[in-house]
């Protein structure tokens, strides 16, 4: 953390090569959308007060993420260049001294490590402005770093603007640079649209820099990966790939156990414990809290789950919006969602599906059931087959089953109804009235045996 650094991230441009309706700052790697990465990354280089975002395009609902995250945003009306979205935010952040690192919403990869390298680099260079560059193989569409005989950096110029000679040049301007605040919002002004493009182009702020007597300089980094800017979904996924592979390996560094961790796909912001073991195509996404010595098992689906420590998820299973205790056990093939609530040591087994319905200490409901919209307490057990039937239609109705009661397999609870404490309900009894404490509920037909019943057309033997 930089105490006298603030964070402008530009994401004011609609990104037309998306190919979509939404703009491209909210679309997601890592299960995060991309303005809410760069956000994160400038939260560990600067403190909450001094991070920005310029939004434009669709600027309600990229608004609505720059808010959540609580920094503020930044209205550019008209999306008329970099250097256009810098002066939009003149207002709010030319009071703040120190320096201003301008970096895009679009580049996921950028470390915050790397950011806090470049305000270091910008300090003790005692430079008016420093720029991260990087040498790449196909400099096309690229601002590209024009430097002189001796090395040092001259301008940088838009490929649009580019002299043939200049377009040969392969160390290209990262789009992310770090001024000194107060040199910036001095010189700001000089900016002008002379260029192809009509745009206010940041860039130019370097030889305008220069020519103010100050020094520019260049940090080249030589992992470009960090540098990818998202434009079109093959790139995107690719940014998704490279987040989630470094989650994977922070986790493991952690003590997670991930089986064929290139199987595995995680969100940046799951957290597990140690001692967990996550197995292979496990997908646990959203804002999952897994504990300790849990096991995940192999292709289940994971969302917004709580864990508590030693719960287990067996194979191909769903979980979520909800939350197991410790010790709970779902699945193999177990669907648990909105908020369905396992007690410790509750089971759930094959073909079970939980809604909205928590289940107490020790509960069990090994095979075959649909528990919706129900309140069941501990030391309960649900019969393979038991259903609650929660819609009438119009609307959902709540299964209370009090501790200890026992239901026989193939039962119906028709809802709304309440199975008071240590009650028995016989196997395929349809239920729709309440059972007092302790009693056997018996709601089938009688059976009927008719003795020496045959056949019509048999044969007497
Ligand atoms: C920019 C750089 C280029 C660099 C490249 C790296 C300039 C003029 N060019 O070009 O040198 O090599 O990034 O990827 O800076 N934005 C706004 N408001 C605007 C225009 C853009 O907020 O009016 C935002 C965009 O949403 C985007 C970022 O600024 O996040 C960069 O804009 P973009 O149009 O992608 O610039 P490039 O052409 O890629
Ligand atoms: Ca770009």
């Amino acid at each position: 953390m930089i105490d006298d650094a603030a964070v402008l991230i530009l994401a004011g441009g609609q990104g037309t090569r998306m190919k979509s309706r939404r703009a491209k700052v909210l679309h997601s790697a890592g299960g995060k959308p991309l303005v809410r990465q760069a956000i994160d990354t400038a939260l560990q280089v600067a403190p909450k007060d001094r991070v920005f975002v310029v939004v434009g395009y669709q600027a309600d609902q990229v608004r609505a993420e720059v808010e959540a995250a609580g920094v503020q945003a930044i209205h550019q009306t008209e999306q008329l260049g970099t250097g256009h979205a810098v002066m939009c935010g003149a207002d709010k952040l030319s009071r703040l001294n120190g320096r201003l690192i301008v970096t895009v919403g679009d580049c996921p990869l950028i470390r915050a490590s790397t950011l806090q390298q470049l305000a270091e680099t910008q300090k003790s260079t005692h430079a008016g402005a420093t720029v991260i560059t990087t040498i790449v193989e196909d400099a096309a569409g690229y601002g590209r770093i024009v430097r002189d005989g001796g090395g040092n950096v001259l301008e940088i110029v838009e490929h649009k603007a580019a002299r043939p000679d200049q377009l040969e040049i392969r160390e290209i301007n990262s789009g992310i640079l770090c001024f000194d605040a107060e040199l910036l919002w001095k010189h700001i002004h000089q900016l002008r649209p002379d260029n192809p493009a009509h745009e206010y182009y940041l860039t130019d702020m370097v030889a305008i820099l220069l020519a103010a007597g100050s020094k520019v300089t260049a940090m080249r980094i030589p992992d470009q990966n960090e540098l990818l800017g998202i434009n079109n979904r093959i790139e995107l996924a690719e940014a998704d790939r490279i987040l989630r592979a470094r989650k994977v390996r922070e986790l493991m560094i952690e003590g997670v156990t991930i089986e064929k961790p290139e199987t595995v796909s995680i969100d940046l912001d799951v957290q597990i414990g140690t001692d967990t073991i996550v197995g292979p195509f496990a997908q646990i996404t959203g804002r999952s809290v897994i504990g300790q010595d849990c096991r995940i098992g192999a292709s289940s689906l994971l969302h917004n789950a709580t864990l508590g420590d030693g719960a287990v998820v067996f194979p191909f299973s769903m979980v979520s919006d909800s939350k197991l205790e410790e010790r709970a056990e779902v699945g193999p093939f177990a669907r648990l969602r909105m908020n369905a609530q396992l007690g410790a040591g509750a089971h759930v087994g094959n073909f079970v599906e939980l809604k909205n319905t928590t289940m107490g200490a020790g509960t069990k409901s090994m095979h075959l059931a649909y528990l919706g919209d129900s309140t069941i307490g501990s030391k309960v057990n649900v019969g393979a087959g038991t259903i609650t039937c929660n819609y009438d239609g119009h609307r959902k109705h709540r299964t209370t089953i009090q501790n200890g009661v026992f239901v026989g397999s193939n039962s119906t609870l028709i809802a709304p109804v309440e199975i008071g404490e240590a009650a028995y309900i016989a196997a395929g009894s349809v239920i729709n009235q309440k059972v007092p404490p302790s009693n056997l509920a018996l709601a089938r037909s009688r059976q009927v045996n008719k003795e020496g019943w045959k056949r019509k057309g048999e044969a007497e033997s």
